[in-house]
């Protein structure tokens, strides 16, 4: 069976700590998941997204603090903002936009961060493994 690679960025404040609160509960959620600790979901650029794709992930998540929640006010609504932009980017270089995907989520909720990683994992393994044919590169990692 096809393992897809995910990235996941994850805020410090919210799913940072949710993501360890399913380790430390035992919430399973797949090893294909990469967690990579951002400060905000605001601090995740587009090229973060693009780097992460180009050096083979099949699919990212960007997870931010609830809306109204995030520590430095507006960084989640920026988020929003990108991946909306990157996602049809994306489309525009004929890759799935499915394979990006924005959750918020508290501190709180471990069991829904391995749930939503559950479900992504799921959801990229369905779509396949990434061709980068179009525009991003032959997906080769030492390309630069
Ligand atoms: Fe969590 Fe901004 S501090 S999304």
């Amino acid at each position: 069976m096809f393992e897809p690679r995910i990235v996941a960025f994850c805020c410090n404040w919210c799913s940072y700590a949710a993501a360890d609160l399913a380790g430390v509960s035992r919430f399973q959620y797949p090893p294909n998941v990469r967690v990579l600790r951002v400060m905000c979901s605001g601090r995740v650029e587009p090229e973060f997204i693009f780097e992460a794709f180009k050096h083979g992930a099949d699919g990212v998540i960007v997870t931010g603090c609830h809306p109204g929640e995030c520590h430095y006010i507006s960084g989640n609504l920026s988020a929003e903002q990108r991946v909306g932009r990157v996602k049809k980017a994306l489309e525009y270089l004929g890759i799935e936009p499915e394979r990006l995907r924005l959750e918020w989520m508290s501190a709180a909720e471990g069991e829904r961060f391995a749930s939503v990683m559950r479900d992504f994992t799921s959801q990229i393994r369905k779509l396949g493994p990434l061709s980068l044919r179009m525009g991003m590169g032959d997906g080769n990692h030492n390309e630069r």
